[in-house]
């Protein structure tokens, strides 16, 4: 793996310059690799139960779904959306929708989930879209840009909760040379900058290492600005 630099420099990958705006100071971890910010441990305990719940009332609304790749086969993850739009996939490709597979629009994004992406972007813009990805036994995700939306100057925030993941990050172009780091209830990635279309996927789930979901498992939510 990549030596730990904190996004501003620091060598020992302990950053002290990450403030939660109005509060207390926390070090905070954070690991540079290939271009991505991994926050370890962003999300408390606490935070990251609070988080769980709010997603199980997401997916109360609007079920998750095991939508078709374009080329046929089913993903091995199963997933589901909060926003004005929802990540879809089937055979006539990948595309955002406005409307869960039932019709119903999807839920809002919750409060707890935008206020991550307000403390590790800054931005004032907020996103569309938090696609819910919920990797069950033997799912995983293969290698792939985040591509779909509309203008990549906007990051993607990757939340992470339940089991650990073993996270691949490749390249800007397909191929070469790859890094793995494991990634860990309540860390967060920012795929943003010179790194935006860099490939990533997860290789594996280490099923019972985390006790944050009740059924085990692994849930990632991915922040994106889509319009
Ligand atoms: C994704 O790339 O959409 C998901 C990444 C992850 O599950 O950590
Ligand atoms: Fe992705």
């Amino acid at each position: 793996m990549a030596p730990a630099t904190c996004r501003r420099g620091a060598k020992q990958g302990i950053c002290e310059d990450f403030a939660d705006p109005g509060e207390e100071y926390h070090a905070m971890a954070v690991l540079k690799v290939r271009g991505f910010d991994v926050y370890k441990g962003l999300l408390d305990g606490a935070a990251q139960a609070q988080m769980v719940a709010a997603v199980r009332e997401v997916v109360r609304v609007a079920p998750l779904f095991q939508p078709d790749t374009p080329y046929g086969k089913p993903m091995s993850v199963r997933l589901t959306a909060a926003g004005q739009y929802g990540w879809y996939s089937d055979r006539k490709g990948y595309r955002y929708v406005a409307a869960h597979p039932s019709g119903r629009p999807w839920p809002a994004i919750p409060p707890e989930v935008l206020a991550v992406w307000d403390r590790v972007t800054g931005l004032a813009r907020r996103p569309e879209c938090c696609l819910i990805n919920y990797y069950g036994e033997g799912a995983k995700m293969g290698l792939h840009q985040d591509r779909d939306e509309a203008d990549f100057q906007w990051p993607v925030v990757s939340i992470s909760l339940g089991d650990d993941a073993l996270f691949r990050i490749g390249n800007t172009t397909r191929g070469g040379k790859t890094e793995s780091v494991w990634l860990q209830s309540g860390d967060v990635v920012v795929m943003g900058g010179a790194a935006r279309l860099t490939y990533h996927g997860v290789d594996r789930v280490r099923a019972g290492s985390s006790r944050v979901l009740e059924k085990g498992g692994r849930i990632n939510l991915t922040l994106r600005v889509v319009g």
